[in-house]
């Protein structure tokens, strides 16, 4: 176990990064039922309205390093990707855990590294959220006996592909069945779909890295959710799984089970003995 400026004090300081549809829901949690009363920051985009904003107990930052000096323990980062590459270092560098779900970031390896490199540095955890996915801990599991077959198929409605590449596959507002729009590794899919790639990356995270992980992305006119199938073969034997997810009501691009699994991993974190 390490030391932190902030072990001595009894209730965590928690930081929120990005104060969007995710951030919003996980602040309302954290203050209503998670841990109500505990000093809560949020770091916002500079010249957001947010900036300007004001929540009752909620410091407001759009600088990392005023928020380093208001000495969080833990961050949540639920902004975009472009926070996971340049706020969260310092924070894990600086010895504060940070929980990730702009997932989608870690496809790039030269990330994940340094990453890995920052959180060594500071003795600091960095924690992925399963998010909008399940049974990750099986496939975790699976791992130590040896996984022939991991493989990701990702379903939503045609308008839900609106602004992706998917538009130059085919005609999103006129097709009638199921159509493929992707078929390759996690590793291709973060490159060509990086917004839609939270799934593949917590999918490859958990089992064979982003190169083995195979990914199916469809338009399919017949799903109005989210729909999220995880195949699993091994020596340990075989697993499915299909997820139908309903929207987050602040913003029908995220899951509910998103917010619910930030939730989840937030009262863990906190239940578990900490430096
Ligand atoms: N892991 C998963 O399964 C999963 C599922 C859904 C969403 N996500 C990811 O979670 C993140 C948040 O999702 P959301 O639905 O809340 O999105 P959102 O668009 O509602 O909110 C994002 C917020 O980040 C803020 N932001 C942008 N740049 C910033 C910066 N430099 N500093 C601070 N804040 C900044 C924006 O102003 C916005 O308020 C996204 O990256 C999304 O891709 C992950």
């Amino acid at each position: 176990m390490t030391s932190s400026p902030a072990s001595d004090r009894s209730t965590p300081r928690i930081a929120i990064l990005g104060l969007g549809a995710i951030g919003r829901n996980l602040l309302a949690s954290i203050q209503s039922s998670i841990l109500p009363g505990a000093p809560v920051a949020a770091l916002v985009r500079a010249g957001s309205t947010a900036a300007h904003g004001h929540a009752p107990g909620l410091e407001i930052f759009t600088d990392t390093d005023a928020l380093l000096r208001w000495k969080p323990d833990l961050a949540v980062e639920c902004a975009v990707h472009e926070v996971v590459s340049s706020v969260v270092p310092p924070l894990l560098q600086a010895g504060v855990d940070v929980i990730v779900v702009s997932l989608g970031a870690l496809g790039d390896a030269a990330l994940r590294e340094s990453l890995a490199a920052a959180a060594n540095a500071g003795r600091a955890r960095l924690i992925t959220v399963s998010g909008a996915i399940g049974g990750l801990d099986a496939l975790a599991a699976a791992r130590g006996a040896g996984i022939r077959l991991v493989r990701y198929t990702g379903r939503k409605p045609p308008q839900a592909w609106l602004g992706t590449p998917a538009e130059q596959v085919c005609d999103l507002g006129a097709i009638g069945e199921a159509t493929l729009l992707f078929e390759g590794s996690a590793a291709d899919a973060a490159h060509l779909y990086p917004k839609n790639t939270n799934v593949t990356a917590a999918v490859a995270l958990a089992g064979v890295g982003f190169e083995k992980t195979g990914v199916r992305l469809l338009a399919d006119p017949a799903v109005s959710k989210n729909v999220h199938e995880l195949e699993v073969e091994g020596d340990f034997g075989r697993f499915a799984i299909r997820l139908e997810n309903s929207a987050l009501p602040e913003n029908p691009k995220t899951s509910w089970l998103t917010t619910l699994s930030i939730e989840a991993e937030l009262r863990k974190y906190l239940a578990w003995p900490r430096r």
